[in-house]
């Protein structure tokens, strides 16, 4: 459905070119109005055509007025100032409208036009070691993001490219040799029973012995090389470790398939030999590296993008390397989106730019996404409180908990097992909320009060919102889902009024949404239709009514908000609740 400042833009655009060439036309002829009291929406374009149409600005204005057909819509079109034209949407015309998107499931957001198959690499932690708060921001991001395209109607692979193949492995493998050795002839019968204690007591031997260091970088050869038994221990810790992702995955509601670095490794040579024989690859002090224009080292010489080390060894961007030609060629995905730490920025535009220059990617096709870093309340690092990292799963349960005693003392009328949803709801909802509500580029601050105040751009004040449509059909004994599509809606109240109108602009906002992927915009819509819901509440009765079609009106317009913050969040991977 188009939204309606799309729809002036088209009146406005018909009327201007029996003015103008369709070249001359300018790009943004309808913008929202700075002044709702004086004008919904306005056109500015009579000013910036002076000069091409030779006419004072006004004049131009006037000349569009007179071609522009737009009494359905609008009240009387007005001119004001040196050329601006003013338009006040008809209050009948927002009924209708209104009535339209709840009649829609999709809320009147069309499907793309254009479906294209999405890779969305996000989470991918690095194995062999349980997750921490560090992956809790690509791991919520990448999800939402995934659930935006899939709501578009592309096609998503969401993938974890998870770090499987690395020096880590090495190190594990190599105390399992010197401390373990039957592990490694019956592999059958290894077991793990603490992933992060095995870890810790690897990485002492690691930092306090050189040779075992060295052992351990040997290990990663031999594990790369396929040696059998080296590769049937590896197994035993990758599958541990991806256990225990995705047990975090299911406490998320979060669904991601996995392929992680190993699954390219047989293409590694493969990638050098094809950036050689395309003389991208050359040799360079030892090793194998690309030159890519505009990469420079602190004393302005070339700097390389190495693909092979000198001991032949090949590195993060090797396996980049491979995955994007995987992915574009064999796979044919159209898009890939990374979701990452910003600081690897650097890092993904080198592999960017290689895979355009050998051609395996067009341009715009790779996209990486960076987020800034998730801080504790003093702004510092998110830790312990003795400085060390937190587990993810530490967190999550923390959160619930949290959660769930606020529950407890709102709604103390409620059962246990409501007590208990609201945990899971608003406790991991409100960690994903609280994430998405910044904006993505930039660090930001998390606070447990913040992520619970009932009365900011949270989740549980979300949803408690919507909760309160839930209870106002228990009270009425009607659902006023009911009422979608079927009730005539009646505006009259200026609250009525401005609630049915922010409703009608998540038009607008969702297409902006999705072409930058900024979670973070449509959760300040969310906040906002909530707002205004809260204040039409106060001011328009609905219950005690005695005329039956206001009363109808009212709880179709209830219905709306609810479906709108249904919808909202669970684009960023949140139920809504009937009671909270
Ligand atoms: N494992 C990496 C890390 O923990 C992230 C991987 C991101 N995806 C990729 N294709 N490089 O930093």
């Amino acid at each position: 459905m188009q939204s309606i400042s799309n729809t002036l833009q088209s009146y406005v655009k018909a009327a201007l070119l029996k003015l103008i060439d369709e070249s001359d036309l300018p790009e943004q002829l309808v913008v929202p109005s700075q002044n709702p009291n004086f004008a919904d929406y306005q056109c500015n374009a009579a000013m910036g055509l002076a000069r091409t149409l030779k006419k004072a600005p006004r004049q131009i204005a006037e000349d569009i007025v007179n071609n522009l057909d737009v009494d359905e819509i609008c009240e009387p079109v007005e001119i004001a100032g040196p050329g601006f034209i003013n338009f006040k949407i008809k209050t009948s015309y927002i009924q209708r409208r209104v009535e339209k998107m709840g009649a829609d499931p999709r809320l009147g957001l069309e499907k793309t036009a254009n479906p294209e198959k999405v890779l969305v690499d996000f989470s991918s932690p690095n194995l062999a070691k349980e997750m921490h708060v560090g992956h809790l921001r690509s791991t919520i991001i990448g999800d939402s993001i995934a659930r935006f395209l899939e709501f578009e109607g592309h096609e998503v692979l969401r993938m974890n490219h998870v770090g499987d193949w690395g020096t880590q492995f090495g190190m594990l493998i190599q105390y399992i040799r010197e401390e373990m050795p039957d592990a490694l002839n019956n592999p059958q019968d290894f077991q793990i029973a603490s992933l992060e204690e095995f870890y810790r007591a690897a990485k002492k031997k690691f930092d306090d012995s050189e040779d075992f260091a060295n052992a351990s970088r040997r290990a990663v050869v031999d594990l790369q090389a396929g040696e059998e038994k080296t590769l049937a221990v590896w197994k035993v810790f990758c599958e541990a470790s991806m256990k225990h992702c995705h047990e975090i995955y299911d406490l998320m509601d979060i669904k991601i398939e996995d392929r992680g670095e190993s699954a390219y490794n047989n293409l590694l040579p493969v990638v050098v030999q094809d950036l050689k024989d395309a003389g991208h690859a050359v040799e360079t002090q030892g090793a194998i590296g690309v030159f890519l224009d505009g990469y420079k080292n602190e004393n302005d010489e070339p700097l390389p993008t190495i693909i092979q080390k000198s001991d032949g060894g090949y590195i993060y961007a090797t396996t980049d390397l491979a995955a994007v030609k995987y992915r574009m060629l064999e796979e044919k995905v159209d898009k890939a989106i990374y979701v990452t730490d910003a600081r690897q920025k650097g890092h993904f535009d080198q592999v960017f730019k290689i895979s355009e220059l050998i051609g395996w990617s067009k341009p715009g096709a790779l996209k990486h996404i960076g987020f800034g870093m998730m801080l504790g309340k003093d702004g510092k690092p998110f830790k312990t409180r003795d400085g060390g990292t937190i587990k993810l799963k530490d967190l999550l349960v923390e959160a619930e908990e949290r959660a769930y005693n606020l529950a407890k003392e709102l709604s103390p009328d409620f059962t246990e097992e409501e007590h208990k949803a609201i945990g899971r709801t608003a406790g991991h909802g409100g960690v994903k909320y609280s994430d998405l509500s910044h904006s993505i580029g930039t660090d930001y601050k998390f606070d447990w009060d913040k992520m619970l105040a009932t009365d900011g751009n949270t989740a549980i004040y979300l949803l408690m919102t919507y909760a309160r449509t839930r209870g106002l059909s228990r009270k009425a004994g009607v659902d006023v889902n009911d009422m979608l599509g079927k009730a005539e809606l009646i505006l009259e109240d200026e609250q009525e009024i401005k609630l049915a109108k922010k409703i009608l602009s998540v038009l607008d906002i969702w297409p902006s949404v999705v072409r930058e992927l900024t979670p973070n915009l449509l959760l300040s819509y969310l906040f906002e239709i909530a707002k205004d819901f809260s204040t039409f509440w106060n001011a328009c009765p609905i219950l005690k009514l005695e005329d039956q079609k206001v009363k109808e009106s009212r709880m179709l317009l209830a219905a709306m908000v609810a479906r709108v913050i249904e919808w909202g969040l669970a684009m960023v991977g949140i139920k809504a609740l009937d009671k909270v």
